[in-house]
């Protein structure tokens, strides 16, 4: 990703930021689901130093904080920090990974115990990620733990061919992002789970035009208008149901 990469990223989220929590899958079920697998890996007590890394609005931020008493946020678009719940258990912190990692932006704390990076490592450029994340496992208390969570490489999303396509050439591959943390020195375990998920099709035709994901910002008017007439055809009738599968990566260091 180059800087102007970073940029146009930034420009999305900037732009989705005072909608971002309005989206299908920020039901309260499917948040309590997602919150579970990830507190069930990250195994918070009390008291830990925990830093929430591409925060983005803190959807998953709060619960963390339930269980550890403070979480910094941390997350390189501005407008996504401002969309966090007026909470002075969350700790904004206006930096990217690739900040935190070199240590460019210094956290308030000096170690953590836990790090979580949810929908966030695809955000760093390749050529960067193996180096990102040996940084951020450096920051990490003996018996401290990153929790990331992203999707897998292919998705069964009712999206048009097009998107599928390159969101598989662009997502990074989660047995990839595991291989790196073993190879910076940390105890890996990758595991899978899933959620079934029902909604309108209307609503989920205009989260697409929304361009509710990122990939999407990639696309032209047009292009997402011809991808939304391909939804159309492929999947008939006014509800849609799949399931939305995560990879959970664990590294521990010793
Ligand atoms: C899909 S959102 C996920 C937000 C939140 N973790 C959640 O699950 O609701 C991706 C977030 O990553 C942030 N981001 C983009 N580039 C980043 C980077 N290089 N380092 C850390 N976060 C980044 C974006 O600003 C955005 O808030």
């Amino acid at each position: 990703m180059t800087s102007s990469h970073a940029d146009s990223t930034q420009a999305h989220y900037d732009r989705l930021a005072a909608s971002y929590d309005q989206n299908w899958a920020y039901s309260p079920a499917y948040i309590a689901w997602m919150s579970r697998c990830i507190l069930d890996r990250a195994a918070i007590q009390p008291g830990q130093v925990v830093a929430d890394i591409g925060s983005g609005t803190g959807l998953y931020s709060s619960r963390l904080a339930a269980a550890a008493g403070r979480v910094i946020c941390a997350d390189p678009s501005q407008a996504m920090l401002d969309q966090l719940p007026d909470d002075p258990s969350l700790i904004p912190v206006r930096a990217s990974a690739q900040d935190i990692a070199a240590r460019r932006t210094k956290l308030p704390a000096e170690r953590l115990d836990v790090i979580v990076m949810k929908e966030a490592i695809h955000h760093v450029p390749a050529s960067e990620r193996a180096t990102v994340l040996r940084g951020l496992g450096e920051l990490l208390a003996p018996g401290g733990r990153i929790v990331i969570a992203m999707l897998p490489v292919r998705i069964g999303y009712p999206l048009f061919t097009a998107a599928l396509e390159r969101f598989e050439r662009l997502q990074p591959d989660p047995a990839g992002i595991t291989t790196s943390l073993s190879d910076a020195g940390l105890e890996t375990e990758l595991t899978y789970d899933s959620y079934t998920l029902t909604l309108a099709k209307d609503r989920y035709l205009s989260m697409v035009r929304n361009r509710y994901m990122s990939l999407l910002a990639s696309f032209t008017d047009a292009e997402l208008e011809r991808g939304v007439t391909e939804i159309q055809e492929r999947f008939p009738g006014n509800r849609l149901e799949f399931a939305d599968q995560f990879a959970f990566i664990r590294a521990t260091r010793a």
